[in-house]
């Protein structure tokens, strides 16, 4: 019989090869194509990184300019896509609407979906980095009751982003430069994390050849979950319950607790051991934010710090190698932006479209490809003979 190896959760079991990105846990160090995380955040911007994980160097002036015409372009929906956000409840999640319409697009764009033809890749990619925004952001609209905000194409694509969000038919709306930095920076910190879960259910997904945006959907899908990227909105949500410093070691014991499902929100991560340098960067740009949004003593920002200092030197977290990571801060950010806690992971999704897209396009041009397809250990009952219903 044959023989396989039992990796339940994958945790040491390489799935593909790929040139995109690199992380070291033992040292907290994210690469991508070789350039830092930490100097990505600080001296490119989003869509440069998009460019540098899709083709796989830094773009000349002329090729950014390019590139950023080609997505600026494809911002727009299909007028028709208006008819399945109206087809939601006003209630419905964010992420739930994401996943519908994003499936959707695979019914609109049948010009871009034969995977065999590198042009019709090139245009999905795109298409779905074009319109994620604009998708996130009519999910939120239709969920406040507002009409949706068109694209605006003179913008970049953060600013844009917020635009869509929190402009008012009749009402001036102008993009805050500083809200559009930090909001560029969340998108660059989260653009790919190599084959985190989300990602590896686009590249299954897609390796049985199937069509490029249902793919995606499924990512938003696996993403959502708060192990993964609903973890932004759960760790902020945990930040509010606990609300003041002095209940900070009552959720410790909890989360320390084996006989209490309790996680603190945030923390930990399958390959960071040491810390996770998006978390390191996400923590200072919130002292930043607020600083210079004029916010002083936000109370979860004081809760978030206190906690990790009081986490780190436990014992437990020491032992378990659990750090503050990239969820752990940006939910402060994206709540002193003036976002609802139900759109944090959302945003998770529309700046991860990139890795995913990479990842895809990756796979589809490697010619070790396969289909996807894990082994088990069966451990069920052996063969018996089916016995009639009457005699059960
Ligand atoms: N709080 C308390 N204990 C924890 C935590 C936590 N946040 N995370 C892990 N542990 C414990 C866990 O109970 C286990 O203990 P034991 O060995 O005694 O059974 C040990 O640490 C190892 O945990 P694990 O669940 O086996 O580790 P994993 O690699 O399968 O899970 C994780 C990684 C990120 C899912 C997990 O740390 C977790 O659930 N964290 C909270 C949710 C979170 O913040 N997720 C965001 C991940 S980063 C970005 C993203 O993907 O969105």
């Amino acid at each position: 019989a044959d023989i396989f190896t039992y990796d339940p959760g994958f945790t040491s079991t390489a799935s593909c090869e790929s040139t995109i990105t690199f992380i070291d846990g033992d040292k907290g160090e994210l690469l991508h194509r070789g350039y830092p995380i930490d100097q990505l955040a600080e001296k490119s911007h989003f869509l440069e990184v998009c460019y540098l994980l899709l083709y796989g160097e830094l773009p000349s002036a002329e090729q950014l300019e390019d590139f950023e015409g080609r997505v600026t372009k494809h911002t727009m929906l299909h007028e028709q896509m208006q008819y399945f956000f109206r087809g939601f409840r006003r209630d419905a999640h964010p992420m739930a609407t994401m996943v519908g319409v994003v499936g959707a697009m695979s019914a609109f764009y049948h010009d871009s979906t034969d995977i065999a033809d590198p042009w019709q890749r090139e245009v999905a990619s795109i298409r779905l980095i074009a319109k994620m925004p604009t998708i996130a952001a009519w999910a939120y609209k239709y969920s406040i009751g507002q009409p949706f905000v068109y694209p605006r194409n003179d913008l970049d694509y953060a600013a844009n982003f917020l635009h869509m969000c929190f402009a008012v038919p009749a009402e001036t709306y102008e993009v805050n430069p500083i809200v559009a930095r930090a909001m560029d920076r969340i998108f660059t910190l989260h653009a790919d994390h190599e084959q985190n879960a989300s990602t590896s259910t686009v590249r299954l997904a897609s390796s049985s050849g199937a069509n490029p945006f249902a793919c995606i959907a499924a990512g938003i899908a696996c993403l959502w979950g708060p192990a993964h990227g609903g973890a932004n909105q759960a760790a902020l949500e945990m930040l509010r319950e606990i609300g003041s410093p002095n209940r900070i070691p009552e959720f410790i014991e909890r989360a320390k607790d084996k006989n209490d499902p309790f996680r603190l929100m945030g923390f930990g991560h399958r390959v960071y051991k040491n810390f996770d340098p998006r978390a390191k960067v996400m923590k200072q740009s919130a002292d930043e934010v607020l600083d210079l949004l004029g916010i002083e003593n936000n109370p979860t920002l004081q809760v978030a710090k206190q906690l990790e200092e009081i986490a780190v030197k436990d014992d437990y977290f020491i032992e378990k190698k659990l750090y503050p990571n990239v969820d752990f801060y940006s939910g402060i950010i994206l709540d002193a932006i003036g976002f609802p806690t139900s759109m944090f992971t959302p945003i998770f999704a529309v700046a991860r479209t990139v890795g995913w897209i990479s990842q895809w396009k990756e796979m589809i041009a490697d010619p070790a490809m396969k289909i996807g397809r894990p082994r088990q250990l069966y451990v069920g009952a052996t063969r018996r003979d089916y016995v009639d219903v009457e005699d059960r």
